[in-house]
């Protein structure tokens, strides 16, 4: 793949739909239920079959898949009960929560800047194997509280994707704070598409995404408290009998996990037959100023591991599915701006006792002269 895809696939959270994206609104279909969380996010319940994730032309022939052939996160062993759903959303059965698409969340994005090669100002720290076909990637990752600027984004995430004659299909997952996207400096959880027509957006704001859980969404907001971390693990990965692409949650100490929802294959035409490259790390966006927000917790990583923003248990599906962890692929490491960011990368027991996982540790305070 050139460096150009590389490139576009990382960091072209391209926002195309922007036109688009106010389509849906809660206006069309009369929930049967909503739900307000304790961070004031309205949700509308839907029936799963109009909901408004279906109307994209290209499914226009789906069946909806109502669960994985496999879920992929099954954790050995987690006892405790402090579960981070706490606030289950809990729409009825038949019904899947769909995040109100009201002005408070989506008019911003007619000011989002969207990062993009040709937009200066974003830069990267993480890790990728480009050694596919992969069906999946899946990691412990944790998000933080900053203080983000107003045009400025702070991202961690992990991806999947192909990319062939400057095409490119891409899945990413993660945390991010971005004002310009959610108009609060909060901590949300997020997805992002592109599919086959180059277009694609975050999660629920233009049709493609289906949600199939009734009482987990892909986006959610977090308030951690300055330096106390949230904990999410996170998978995306390739159904082996319907080839669609499913997003599993779990967080820390929860369980079950959650198979959220998919991007349904006909979305993309790219990855049929798995990814050629999966990846996780950190991505900012400056302001227009020229000035880089803070990644990870604000500082670089140190020896350890527990003082900063990590990625950890990372682990990718190989072409028949079997998980693997990511080092045992050819990876490599992406850091564009060592001045302002810092990357760390090796193995350590953090969530599963016997077990060694491969973790990346990265972050820094960014500033004004972290380069272009
Ligand atoms: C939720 O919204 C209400 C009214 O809009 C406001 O008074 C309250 O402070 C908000 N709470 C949070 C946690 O943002
Ligand atoms: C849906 O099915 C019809 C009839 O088989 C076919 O003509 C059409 O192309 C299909 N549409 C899509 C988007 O697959
Ligand atoms: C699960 O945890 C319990 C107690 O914490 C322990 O007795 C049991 O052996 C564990 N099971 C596995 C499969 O690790």
């Amino acid at each position: 793949m050139s460096t150009e895809i590389i490139m576009a696939l990382i960091m072209n959270l391209l926002p195309l739909l922007f036109s688009v994206a106010l389509v849906h609104s809660d206006q069309s279909i009369l929930p049967l239920k909503s739900f307000k969380t304790s961070g004031n996010v309205t949700y509308d319940c839907i029936d799963i079959h109009k909901q408004p994730g279906l109307d994209h032309p290209l499914l226009k022939n789906h069946t909806i898949q109502m669960k994985p052939s496999a879920s992929r996160l099954e954790l050995k062993n987690q006892t405790s009960n402090n579960y981070v759903y706490k606030k289950k959303i809990g729409c009825p059965y038949g019904t899947v929560p769909v995040l109100r698409n009201s002005k408070e969340y989506i008019i911003n994005t007619q000011y989002f800047h969207p990062l993009s090669r040709d937009r200066p100002g974003t830069h990267i720290a993480g890790v990728r194997s480009s050694n596919g076909p992969f069906r999946g990637i899946e990691a412990w990752s944790n998000g933080y509280a900053l203080n983000i600027g107003k045009d400025q984004a702070s991202y961690s995430q992990i991806y999947i994707g192909s990319g062939s004659n400057k095409e490119v299909n891409f899945i990413q997952a993660g945390f991010m704070i971005n004002p310009s996207v959610f108009g609060d400096r909060r901590v949300w959880s997020y997805g992002f598409w592109q599919g086959k027509d180059g277009k694609g957006c975050y999660n629920t704001a233009c049709p493609g995404f289906v949600q199939v859980s009734h009482e987990a969404t892909l986006v959610q907001v977090f308030d951690p408290k300055p330096g106390v971390p949230v904990w999410l693990r996170c998978s995306i990965h390739q159904d082996k009998q319907t080839g669609n692409w499913w997003v599993t949650l779990l967080s820390k100490d929860s369980k079950p996990s959650l198979d959220i929802g998919y991007w349904p294959k006909e979305l993309f035409n790219l990855l049929n037959n798995g990814a050629n490259m999966v990846g996780v790390g950190g991505v900012v966006q400056a302001s227009r100023s020229g000035s880089s927000p803070p990644l990870g917790t604000g500082k670089f990583p140190t020896v350890d591991l527990r003082e900063s923003a990590i990625f950890t248990n990372i682990e990718a599906l190989n072409s028949n599915y079997q998980r693997r962890k990511l080092d045992s692929f050819h990876i490599e490491k992406l850091l564009d701006s060592p001045n302002c960011y810092g990357l760390r990368l090796g193995q350590a027991q953090l969530f599963h006792r016997n077990q060694l996982g491969y973790f990346l540790n990265y972050g820094g305070p960014g500033g004004k002269s972290c380069g272009v």
